[in-house]
């Protein structure tokens, strides 16, 4: 992780977060477009410019922010989006409609509807239901609409079991049993509606070896021969899912895009060249490495209390509302004290969250330099599934987000109010 550190304060794209702090108010996430910037431009240098006929679509589930969007288009990348919300929120944006991909394991008639009426690049479709219910709407709307089906790939990965997805026993995906998968498929391909263009998988998040997702192409690979010999139909599209991992702390060992998306390439090219397959357009749907790493929260130090002999507990302003990841999946962070970041560390901390829950525990054991009340906490890497899991967990508010670029700060989620938190709220007229 690149730290600057000037005049004892932590920079970020820039600004001094101290400042920051000040300026716009705790908790904070601090997001660097510049870094975002530079991920795009990687994806760019090592597969898109690199392969004819691929494309990445930013999984915008990590930050999905109308000013993300933005920059995703700028960059050139598509989007991947998995709700209603997800999708106004791209439409808002001014983001093309038929460069999104419209993923999800239970899309409602009106989410799939309002995908049609805008005119979304590709439907994942995940299920017979869902086929049936788009056959329909386009029947009616006199479309069609290209779609993928998501399969389950029956691969275990290498992460935390709550963020993989790829096993047999999933919900998500068709499972690979040919009476179904195949049925499925035949369907698709015999419906005027519908333009079948290839196959999905996404097999799981965070991961640092590449072993699975080259078995999960070869399951795939193997599906669209068995499609071209059993209906004569050629497979266009094949999507590999996201996955890369990302650096949350200085020993995560981040493999480069070339490190998964070669090997990957490779195999794919090779498979249609002994099979004499048209190689499909290959698309990657990566979310968490493009934004975990540009993404800082500032928090500021409340109580501190020492439980003797057992461990100094540190509280923040936020925490599991915040970031929900420790509590959830056991995620681990890094951090630095903003205001005292040229400092060498004297102590040995717990970060504990404000929410009333036990787990709300940030970080377990960080060594910091002497720690006091007022202090600006700096969590390292909480780019992706921070802001976009936060919630309102004992009516906190969800916090403000700030983009920096090369010194200059601009607000792009406005801090919630208190008054936003009750908008929804109707008082009992029939109270008796
Ligand atoms: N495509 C599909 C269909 C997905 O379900 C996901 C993530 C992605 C792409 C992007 O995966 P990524 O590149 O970000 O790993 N909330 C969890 C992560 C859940 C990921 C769900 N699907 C966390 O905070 O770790």
């Amino acid at each position: 992780m690149v730290k600057k550190i000037a005049n004892n304060h932590l920079f970020w794209d820039g600004c001094d977060t101290v400042q920051l702090a000040e300026t716009y108010g705790t908790p904070l996430y601090v997001f660097s477009q510049n870094m975002i910037v530079e991920e795009c431009r990687q994806l760019q240098e090592s597969f898109i410019k690199k392969y004819d006929n691929v494309r990445v679509a930013y999984a915008s589930k990590a930050f999905n922010t109308m000013a993300m969007i933005q920059l995703i288009e700028k960059e050139g990348l598509c989007l991947d989006v998995v709700s209603g919300g997800e999708l106004y929120t791209a439409i808002k944006a001014n983001y093309p409609a038929e460069k999104i991909e419209f993923n999800g394991n239970n899309k409602s008639i009106e989410e799939i509807t309002m995908a049609i009426t805008y005119g979304v690049g590709r439907i994942i479709v995940d299920s017979i239901q869902e086929l049936e219910w788009i056959a329909a709407i386009c029947r009616e709307k006199n479309v069609t609409a290209k779609i993928l089906f998501r399969i389950t790939p029956e691969v275990e990965v290498a992460t935390h079991d709550f963020i993989s997805t790829g096993q047999k026993d999933s919900k998500f995906g068709i499972p690979l049993e040919e009476s179904i998968l195949f049925a499925l498929i035949k369907q698709a391909i015999e419906t005027p509606e519908i333009d079948f263009y290839g196959l999905h998988f996404h097999i799981g998040s965070q991961l640092f070896t590449n072993e699975t997702h080259l078995l999960a192409a070869q399951v795939a690979l193997d599906l669209i021969k068995k499609i071209q010999e059993r209906f004569a139909y050629t497979v266009r599209e094949l999507n590999y899912g996201g996955g890369f991992g990302a650096r949350y702390k200085e020993s995560d060992a981040r493999k480069p895009y070339a490190y998964f998306l070669d090997p990957l390439m490779a195999l794919t090219e090779q498979f249609c060249l002994e099979n004499d397959l048209v190689r499909p357009a290959i698309v990657i749907e990566p979310g968490r490495s493009i934004v975990a790493e540009a993404g800082i929260t500032l928090h500021q130090i409340g109580s501190i209390k020492e439980v003797p002999g057992v461990r100094k507990y540190v509280a923040i302003d936020g925490g599991m509302t915040d970031n929900i990841r420790p509590g959830l999946y056991e995620a681990e962070y890094d951090g630095i004290l903003a205001n005292k970041a040229g400092e060498k560390p004297t102590e040995v901390v717990t970060i504990a969250g404000k929410a009333c829950e036990s787990t709300d525990i940030l970080i377990k054991d960080i060594h910091l330099p002497k720690i006091e009340t007022g202090d600006i906490f700096a969590t390292f890497s909480t780019g992706a599934y921070g802001y976009s899991m936060a919630n309102n967990y004992n009516k906190l508010l969800i916090p403000a987000v700030v983009m920096v670029n090369e010194g200059e700060s601009e607000v792009i989620v406005e801090r919630q109010t208190f008054e936003q938190l009750l908008q929804n709220e109707r008082m009992l007229k029939k109270l008796k």
